[in-house]
């Protein structure tokens, strides 16, 4: 016997312990050509149990199988530990980097004016509607009693969509679907607002865009007069621009309101001392309102002997503007994130 069970024995220690000792793939390989390779330790012992007596040969045989049993075993449990450990290293995580900021969205100027605007009427018990964008020409003009010859129905101001079909000029046609839809009830009573986007076909300037975003209100009953509509809008008027804030009330023309008018507030800016923004008037022109056209209420089938009602109008980015001292309605649309960021 060229070699003795000792001498393999202590080959298979060895082979045991740089295996171990492997760090990747191609060293494991080598060593494990080297042992159970077809040069490989093991080969050799194998071929020498030709020259033994049979009974020695089978002792040799059950032990050389056993060995090369051992170590493909280990070879096979150090090859998955290696290729574990690159797996780890590939999508390893250091808990001590700092991490990426999430940046979370947040409301757009016009949006947060449009919920405070709307949490003063709710907290004084107006109900929000909405309605659609599209619209009948017939809420939007006919039932306001704003008759076909009116300069408003000029497609000068308006986008049309189809026969009879209009893009909303204003969101005054929701009250109209409001009363429309609680007419039938015993008593009218409406305290409703309704905050939503029109269209104009407005050239885009420091102060218009063909779309915006306007919120109207009314309110129906018996016994409502000029003074609740005072009383209401002066409140909105001090809880939005504060508590100092004084109202005024002059003469205006809308064809659904009877006596129209405009609502100014004393200027936020300079108390009312005249400045730039008021343009030195010490007012600053913030709505439409007036009482509620005896012929809308008829067209809704509402009893203007019994019932009256008031309603105003406002645009939203107007007050937004004034809110936060924007200078020019365009920079809502321009997505410019330097300017979003900071509300
Ligand atoms: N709907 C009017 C507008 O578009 C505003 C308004 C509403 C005026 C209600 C008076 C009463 O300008």
């Amino acid at each position: 016997m060229a070699v003795s069970l000792e001498e393999l024995l202590s080959q298979v220690d060895a082979t045991m312990r740089g295996l171990t000792g492997a760090r990747t793939l191609d060293a494991l390989a080598q060593l494990k050509s080297k042992a159970l390779g077809s040069r490989g330790f093991l080969r050799a012992a194998l071929a020498q149990m030709r020259e033994l007596p049979t009974e020695e040969r089978r002792r040799w045989g059950q032990e050389l199988n056993r060995l090369k049993q051992q170590l493909a075993d280990a070879f096979a449990a150090r090859e998955n530990e290696i290729r574990e450990a690159a797996e780890r290293k590939k999508s390893f995580f250091d808990a001590t980097l700092p991490g990426i900021r999430p940046s979370p969205g947040r409301l757009h100027p016009v949006r947060l004016a449009t919920r405070r605007i709307t949490d003063i009427f709710v907290h004084m018990g107006f109900d929000v509607f909405g309605g659609p964008e599209m619209e009948y020409e017939r809420y939007n003009f006919d039932l306001l009693n704003i008759p076909p010859y009116h300069p408003a129905r000029d497609d000068v101001d308006t986008f049309f969509i189809a026969e009879g079909i209009v893009l909303r000029t204003h969101t005054s046609p929701v009250q109209i679907r409001t009363m429309e839809r609680i007419k039938a009830r015993e008593r009218v009573i409406v305290q409703m607002i309704s905050p939503g986007r029109s269209y104009r076909r407005d050239r885009p300037d420091a102060t218009h865009t063909p779309m915006f975003t306007q919120l109207e209100g009314l309110q129906v009953g018996e016994g409502i007069t000029m003074a609740n509509m005072r009383w209401v809008l002066g409140e909105f008027a001090r809880q939005y621009f504060g508590p100092e804030t004084r109202t005024r009330l002059r003469p205006d023309y809308f064809p659904f309101v009877e006596p129209g008018a405009e609502l100014a507030v004393s200027c936020p800016f300079c108390d009312g001392k005249g400045c730039r923004v008021c343009k030195e008037s010490g007012w600053i022109e913030v709505l439409g309102c007036g009482m509620v056209h005896p012929q809308v209420l008829r067209n809704v089938d509402i009893d203007p002997d019994r019932y009256t009602g008031w309603a105003f109008g406002m645009g939203v980015e107007r007050l937004a503007m004034l809110l936060y001292q924007i200078p020019d309605v365009r920079m809502f649309f321009e997505n410019d994130l330097r300017f979003l960021r900071q509300f």
